[in-house]
């Protein structure tokens, strides 16, 4: 299937948005390798530009129309390159984009990436969102182009919870989950080829129910039959709702010593009145009782999670309420984000609240998690952990790797390579990574 007849064309792909589209991004440039095309890091020698787009606040879309303007001079310059965007705003605004912005030849929707070869060929320009029936993850190549010892494994996609401000149910469509069987062999090539840590992605990755032996298969099992692949060492997975977390995945956390010691877990607001009307369906009690099953089996996890300040109707006491459930969980990271009114969702249709006080409250809310983020940090400082090497430091004879708890952690270990996974003593913290001495050398 491979075309080698030609010298090799270049392919540039830039990528917003989540850990989905930075695993659809490499899937993308395995599917046009097949057509004679190979990645570089240098957009202005590239014959083909992807942008893989994201929807999810009006920052990151607008973000697509201004790089398209700087595209207008090299497409100038090189009348032949092609350019594509594909990605969850190709989803959303489709035949648009060519109208609004005519140098893009290509608009692919998350759903039809396995057609790009065919797409990149055609003559003129082509648009295709739909949501075929088939699998695209069955007719793309298997096997993988990586880059290290981690990497990302798709089980699931598209959520069904339609929470009154996200895109994402449009733009990814209804939940469907990969089968066991191809997600355990795609693992295994993975393992087979150095990879030591895999994170399983879907946008509602814990609600996984996918088609296995004996019927529907849960996370949880799924984690299971993953952690009895040899060489395979370490397994995450986000994003997670929390309405999702059943007890078997609970208790997976207590008995898999793969499943590594950190959970990503939005809760968006700690006021039960404005997680009302997010369409949420849990309350800050549930929330903060799962949080202390989920410790009462391994109480050194660290957790994370997402907040939206400034939702339509957010008063001061609702807000004090997401502080209080901040300081009660204590994070060891979160994402936090003013709220931004998406066209099609229910939320935008109610009232913004003055940007100042949005501001404001975002900004108290980040104090309060750097706090929180750097203490969880310093409480490292003294303790054994394990850290995966991904890459040289910059100083001489230094790794860089992620401790358990996911932490950038730095050591100088001269005789080391990228892979190794060692056991290190954490010496000392500052502002974002820690630093640490090997133990096993
Ligand atoms: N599926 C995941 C993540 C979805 S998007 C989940 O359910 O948690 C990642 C984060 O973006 C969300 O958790 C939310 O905090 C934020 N987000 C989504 N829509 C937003 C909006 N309209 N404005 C601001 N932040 C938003
Ligand atoms: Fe969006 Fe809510 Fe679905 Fe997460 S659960 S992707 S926030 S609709
Ligand atoms: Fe963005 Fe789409 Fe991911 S909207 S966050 S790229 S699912």
């Amino acid at each position: 299937m491979t075309d080698h007849s030609a010298t090799p064309k270049k392919l540039f792909i830039k990528t917003y948005g989540c850990q989905m589209n930075v695993y659809d991004s490499e899937r993308m440039a395995e599917a046009l390798g097949t057509k004679g095309y190979v990645t570089t890091e240098v957009q202005d020698e590239a014959d083909m530009v992807l942008l893989n787009t994201c929807h999810i606040r009006e920052k990151a879309s607008e973000k697509l129309y201004s790089d398209l303007g700087r595209l207008k001079a090299l497409k100038t310059a090189k009348p032949d390159l092609k350019i594509g965007v594909a990605g969850c705003v190709a989803q959303a605004e489709g035949a648009e984009i060519l109208r609004r912005m005519p140098l893009v030849d290509l608009v692919v929707g998350p759903q039809s990436y396995h057609r790009l070869p065919e797409m990149v060929e055609a003559k003129g320009k082509v648009v295709d969102t739909e949501f075929p029936a088939e699998d695209k993850f069955d007719h793309l190549p298997t096997r993988r182009a990586l880059r290290g010892p981690t990497a990302f494994l798709t089980v699931q996609e598209g959520c069904d919870k339609f929470c009154a401000f996200c895109v994402v149910p449009y733009t990814r469509g209804a939940e469907v989950s990969r089968p066991v069987a191809r997600l355990l062999a795609e693992a295994r090539d993975l393992v087979s080829r150095g990879v030591k840590e895999i994170t399983l992605l879907g946008q509602n990755v814990n609600g996984y129910h996918g088609e296995g032996a004996g019927g529907s298969w849960g996370l949880a099992r799924l984690l299971r039959a993953l952690a009895d692949i040899d060489g395979l060492e370490r397994l995450r997975y986000t994003t997670s709702h929390p309405n999702d977390m059943d007890d078997d995945l609970v208790a997976a956390h207590g008995d898999l010593p793969q499943l590594m010691p950190y959970l990503h877990l939005p809760v968006q607001s700690g006021s039960d009145r404005i997680l009302k009307a997010m369409n949420r369906k849990h309350t800050a009690e549930h929330y903060l009782r799962l949080i202390e099953r989920i410790r009462a089996v391994r109480p050194d996890i660290l957790l994370s999670s997402d907040f939206i300040v400034g939702f339509p109707g957010e008063s001061d006491r609702d807000f004090e309420d997401t502080m209080d459930l901040i300081r009660s969980v204590g994070f060891g990271a979160a994402f936090s984000f003013k709220y931004s009114a998406r066209p099609g969702t229910p939320a935008a249709e109610k009232p913004e609240l003055p940007a100042e006080v949005s501001d404001a409250r975002l900004q108290a809310l980040q104090a309060l998690i750097t706090t929180q983020q750097r203490a969880a940090q310093e409480a490292m400082v003294g303790r054994e952990v394990g850290v995966l090497y991904e890459k040289p430091g910059r100083l001489d004879g230094q790794m860089m790797g992620k401790s358990d708890h996911l932490h950038a952690v730095h050591v100088i270990d001269p005789t080391a390579k990228v892979g190794d996974l060692v056991r290190v003593r954490i010496t000392a913290s500052s502002t974002n990574s820690l630093a640490g001495e090997r133990l096993d050398s």
